[in-house]
């Protein structure tokens, strides 16, 4: 089979690293990729965002399959472009993705189908949202409606913070269009999860869960980044959080989904708070994770492949899914300056001993080839994974890869799945 992977992330970088362990992979290509995705796969010089050109790659190369990793162009709808091509990708369509695209959308249908999630007031008007903000409850969580990468959400701890929120996302429009519409909600306690599920219209398959570490310094301090490391599995589930999970979250979404039209398929990553009394949902996401990924396919012994194509054509039901009972622990190399400005273009060096360590993975992210040697291109840089028989094992692991590796600026978290999380 030939097979396409959209994105140039760490995430794209794990698909395409764990897909061409698949016995019926032939080929497999990455759009437009990284320095790891070459050699892996073979990358392919096209932008994520030229979809027209996207589809006619994957059409004259007759490729069998579609992998798309980035939300932004789920949001554009580049699946319902290939599906009209009679093209097989994997991923929802435009309508399906909307569950991540508009916080609204998400948040109504949360409320028509009582799913547990934070209560929350959508505006159109700056007027009403600045009013709300005196009288709300502290600290309180203002969202941009749409795809802000992952910068629409501002948490404000007083009032002038709050206003500052408003007027930055619907007046000054720091994030375009998808500050035209905002959410206003309360803030929750507790401590996260990001759980990834293969859905296929009313079927869904756990895959694993996961946790993220969004701050940018150690002991959750800092800015929010895209993710700075990740554990998997979460060492805040278990069995029971499963079952509230399935009954009070997803059958109820799919339920909903299906009853107004809209068929998801694809993967669903929920972001959970579990709070003291339950789950509550925080978001949805319609693609992989990133860092997630990274930790959660090397714990992977299923063939991916064949449930990505479960999920597209019905028979997710019957397929095994198998997960490594071991602990994976992703650690990010950022560039010096991330999550803010940041530096590219300095030459990475170590990588060859690092990914002679054993039950190590090194994925790429912002990296590129230039001249036979690997430099940074992007702020987040690399992710490198660990497999241990426990956290402190696989951590030990993970840092041990890290000591080899160095480039300027090269900073990370020296706590990743170290603090137990609150609940
Ligand atoms: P989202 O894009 O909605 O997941 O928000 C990004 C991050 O903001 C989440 O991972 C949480 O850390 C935080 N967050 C979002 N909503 C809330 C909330 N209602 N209460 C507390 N923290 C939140
Ligand atoms: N790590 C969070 C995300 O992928 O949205």
């Amino acid at each position: 089979m030939k097979i396409l992977v959209v994105g140039s992330g760490g995430r794209e970088h794990a698909l395409v690293w764990k897909l061409a362990q698949s016995p019926d992979a032939d080929r497999i290509y990455c759009a437009p990729g990284n320095a790891g995705t070459e050699g892996v796969g073979e990358n392919v010089p096209i932008p994520t965002n030229d979809l027209p050109k996207l589809a006619r790659f994957a059409k004259e190369n007759r490729i069998d399959l579609t992998v798309i990793g980035p939300d932004n162009q789920l949001a554009a709808g580049i699946v319902d472009l290939f599906e009209a091509e009679g093209l097989r990708v994997f991923g929802p369509d435009k309508k399906a993705a909307q569950l991540e695209a508009s916080k609204i959308f998400a948040k109504e249908l949360m409320s028509a189908e009582k799913i547990p999630t934070a209560h929350a007031r959508m505006f159109s008007s700056s007027a009403e949202a600045l009013n709300y903000c005196d009288e709300v409850a502290l600290p309180v969580v203002i969202k941009a409606d749409g795809l802000a990468l992952g910068k629409g959400v501002i948490i404000a701890h007083d009032r002038a913070d709050a206003r500052q929120a408003v007027r930055s996302m619907m007046e000054e429009r720091a994030f375009g269009e998808a500050g035209r519409r905002i959410i206003i909600e309360e803030c929750l306690r507790g401590s996260e999860c990001s759980v990834h599920a293969l859905v296929s219209g009313k079927s869904f398959r756990m895959l694993a869960t996961a946790r993220d570490h969004k701050r940018a310094l150690d002991d959750d301090l800092g800015p929010n980044t895209g993710g700075m490391g990740a554990v998997s599995p979460a060492d805040n589930w278990n069995a029971a959080r499963e079952r509230e999970f399935t009954g009070s979250i997803m059958q109820p979404l799919l339920e909903g989904l299906t009853r107004n039209g809209t068929m998801f398929r694809g993967l669903l990553f929920p972001g959970l708070m579990i709070t003291q009394q339950e789950l509550r949902v925080l978001e949805f996401n319609c693609r992989f994770g990133d860092p997630e990924t990274q930790a959660i396919l090397p714990r992977m012994r299923s063939d991916l492949l064949p449930l990505l194509i479960a999920t597209i054509e019905g028979g997710l039901e019957n397929v095994a899914i198998e997960f490594d009972s071991r602990v994976a622990v992703t650690v990010i190399l950022a560039s010096g300056g991330y999550p803010g400005k940041y530096e590219t273009g300095k030459p990475i060096a170590g990588l060859e001993n690092a990914a002679q360590l054993a039950d190590v993975q090194i994925f790429h992210a912002g990296t590129k080839q230039q001249d036979g040697k690997t430099m940074t291109s992007g702020g987040r840089v690399l992710a490198i994974t660990a497999l241990g028989d426990s956290v402190e094992q696989a951590r030990e692991r993970a840092y041990a890869a890290i000591n080899q590796i160095h480039f300027d600026g090269c900073h990370f978290r020296r706590d990743i799945a170290l603090r137990p999380p609150d609940t």
